[in-house]
């Protein structure tokens, strides 16, 4: 039986290093101190240990599991207790990063995420697997659903990192966020001491990556979405691309904006001006800030992991401010666009952020006064104006609830989930019913209806979408059938939906627009007929290229779709020639008919392709696709490789259940000083 020790006695070791760490001024005096705790832990070894990871559990990002006596053995190992719901567990992935740009495996230091679930949909494997797609967790990640060395360790609070040396002995322990720097101190001074010992080893351990950064769909993990006021665009966060989309509301794309830059990450709100065609900061300094009342102007004033943003009116003027679900300090916040007040409160300047409500601690606990109430990660807002509401409801993602905050004087009142108990966080299920009675799993979108006077709500860890009545408190299932899926069925309760995070309704409330995050697309739940579709979004061709309304580049191909290496061709300049798809589908399939099933062009080395069409819709795979590439002047004579990817989406005509599938065709050009004019062809063929 493995001897675990609790992480009360390292830590107990620790205080006296840390306090003494406050008083060293040098960066030698830092090193030696740890040096010489080093030293005396590395003697406590039998009582330090933890115990070997388990057989049997499932790891993500590498080849085979992972143990302390054998792969990790002559590492410095970094534990990381996460669960992919925590703000404060994304919040240390930067660090993370850095520790791992720093020294590799081959140097000695190895992180594994030690996934250790807070909600019962956080333990299955596939949704882990989403969550390391969409926070680009490239380290080795083992799921250990029970929490079996959670609890051999006692751990207590997520984040927690404990650092192991090369023997599996326990040498530090870190618990919550904001500790980069002595991540990075206790890290190298254990890889120094130990590499004097000549107890590290330079194997590697075998990482392989579960898939690519992003998946290869037009839209990536979306999480919001929302009308414009016209009612005539949707806005689309496409988060897992970076970037966000808006298109009309027949899906067709007139802009994607960014893409290498925005939002939570970076921990900025940004403006975007279609006029101007120009992209602006207006809250936020670039890094995570720790500030709980705020008060700055808003390009100075540092905020931490704005989750969702509502545009409205504080004191007299219209849409004068823009309110903040501030998900990493458990606040709502606003950003003043015009003078005004707060509820309550004196006048505030425009362009001043400041905190409205929540006190900063991680808690469900509400208040008459805001700044006594307590939130946890909320995460999506959606403003009710009229009376008797004038609120701002939240889904408060970590506490399972639906909360209120008046508008006229910041009280902030329960709606339906969680319990009474202000501190348990842990009130969740999947149950209809009235007040405390309803119960959600990790609530982050909602959206009101004011025709209707209901209220929807995003129930992302449930798979579902439910309705609740402000008036009642009644919280009934609307669409999903409680388990993660997709599928578009006649009845509703029989749709499925993976994780959905944001919801918007339309103008005259018929219509419900939902970012279905893990299934990659925006569906509308037509509220009078009760059924789902699809969004089609579609490519906009012929568009301008510039900055700001670039072309929407194809998605990038999935690691694991097959390549298809085809022979070479030759070819000559002026030429043209004409690449036939020639695609099938497996048995019982057909394309799902809105979605933006395309090919794409490209060629590797030097862009000659400039001013062909790189990009074209697949309808019917029935009729050949034909792509016609022109080989213009002054090409090399060698390397000349054309790349064709195709991405497919096909529904199941038994089940209904619907996938996007890719392929990849290489095609080598040999360039010859002959003048053909005749067309080649080539013939690229593939079956799903
Ligand atoms: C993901 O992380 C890797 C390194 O771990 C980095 O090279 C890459 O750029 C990241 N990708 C994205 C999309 O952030
Ligand atoms: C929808 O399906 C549920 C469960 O399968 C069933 O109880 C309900 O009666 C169905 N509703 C309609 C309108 O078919
Ligand atoms: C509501 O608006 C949609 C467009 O958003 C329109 O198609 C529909 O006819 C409208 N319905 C009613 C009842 O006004
Ligand atoms: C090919 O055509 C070009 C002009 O179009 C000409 O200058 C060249 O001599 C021709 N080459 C051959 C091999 O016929």
């Amino acid at each position: 039986m493995a001897a675990a020790c609790s992480l009360s006695s390292l830590l107990s070791l620790q205080t006296s290093l840390e306090y003494g760490l406050v008083d060293a001024d040098s960066v030698q005096e830092k090193e030696r101190l740890v040096y010489q705790y080093l030293k005396k832990v590395d003697e406590r070894e039998t009582d330090l240990k933890v115990p070997e990871f388990q057989e049997g559990l499932e790891w993500l990002n590498t080849k085979e599991p992972l143990f302390l006596s054998k792969q990790l053995s002559g590492k410095v190992v970094v534990l990381d207790f996460f669960t992919y719901c925590c703000i404060n567990c994304m919040h240390i992935l930067p660090d993370l990063h850095a520790l791992e740009q720093k020294h590799s495996d081959k140097d000695g230091v190895v992180v594994i995420g030690v996934h250790s679930a807070k909600f019962p949909n956080e333990k299955i494997l596939d949704n882990i697997k989403s969550a390391i797609i969409r926070y680009n967790i490239t380290h080795p990640v083992v799921n250990d659903p029970d929490g079996s060395l959670w609890q051999d360790l006692e751990v207590s609070c997520w984040p927690t990192l404990v650092i192991l040396g090369p023997r599996g002995n326990m040498l530090y322990s870190l618990v919550g966020e904001g500790h980069k720097d002595r991540l990075l101190l206790y890290c190298s001074t254990a890889l120094h001491f130990y590499k004097e010992k000549g107890e590290i080893k330079d194997h590697r351990i075998g990482i392989d990556l579960y898939g690519n950064s992003v998946p290869s769909s037009l839209l990536a993990f979306p999480s919001k979405v929302i009308l414009d006021s016209t009612g005539e665009k949707l806005v689309i966060s496409d988060t897992g691309h970076h970037r966000i989309l808006i298109a009309k509301r027949n899906g067709q794309l007139l802009y994607a904006i960014g893409g290498k830059m925005s939002d939570t990450e970076n921990h900025l709100i940004r403006m975007v001006d279609l006029l101007e065609e120009k992209v602006s900061t207006i809250a936020g300094v670039g890094m995570q800030g720790t500030d709980k009342e705020g008060g700055a102007f808003g390009k100075q004033q540092p905020i931490s992991s704005p989750w969702d943003l509502a545009l409205g009116t504080a004191g007299s003027n219209e849409y004068n401010v823009l309110w903040i679900a501030m998900a990493g300090t458990h606040q709502i916040w606003a950003l003043f666009l015009d003078d005004g007040k707060l509820p309550k409160g004196s006048e505030i300047k425009k362009g001043t952020c400041v905190r409205f409500a929540g006190s900063g601690n991680e808690e469900n606990r509400n208040n008459a006064y805001p700044h006594k109430a307590g939130f946890a990660q909320p995460s999506g807002l959606s403003l009710a104006l009229e009376e008797p509401w004038n609120c701002i409801f939240i889904a408060d993602s970590e506490s399972s609830t639906i909360r209120m905050v008046s508008l006229k004087d910041g009280a902030v009142k329960h709606l339906v989930g969680g319990e009474r108990d202000p501190v348990n966080l842990f009130a969740f299920g999947d149950i209809d019913g009235v007040g405390f009675n309803a119960k959600l799993q990790h609530p982050l979108g909602v959206a009101w209806n004011k025709q209707k006077g209901l209220l929807y709500v995003a129930d992302s860890y449930n798979h579902k979408i439910k309705v609740v009545d402000p008036t009642t408190k009644e919280c009934t299932t609307l669409a999903g059938t409680g388990e993660a899926g997709s599928s578009f069925a006649q009845n509703l309760t029989d749709c499925a939906f993976n994780e959905p995070g944001g919801l918007a309704v339309n103008e005259n409330g018929t219509l419900l627009y939902i970012a279905d995050t893990n299934n990659h697309q925006i569906k509308i739940l037509d509220l009078e007929a009760q059924h789902v579709s699809l969004l089609p979004i579609t490519l906009q061709l012929a568009d301008t290229v510039d900055s700001l309304r670039s072309p929407v580049r194809p998605p990038k191909q999935s690691r694991s779709s097959p390549r298809i290496e085809m022979s070479s061709v030759t070819v000559s300049v002026g030429q043209s020639l004409q690449c036939e798809l020639a695609l099938s589908l497996p048995a019982d399939t057909k394309l799902t008919e809105e979605a933006p099933s395309l090919w794409a062009l490209s060629s590797e080395g030097n862009d000659w392709l400039q001013g062909q069409n790189t990009v074209g819709q697949i309808q019917d795979l029935s009729i050949p696709q034909l792509i016609p590439v022109t080989i213009p002047l002054g090409q090399p004579v060698t390397g000349l490789v054309l790349v064709v990817d195709v991405f497919l989406y096909f529904c199941s005509k038994k089940d209904g259940a619907c996938m996007m599938k890719g392929v990849t065709f290489r095609q080598p050009l040999q360039l010859s000083s002959s003048n053909q004019t005749s067309t080649s062809k080539v013939m690229l063929q593939y079956s799903f």
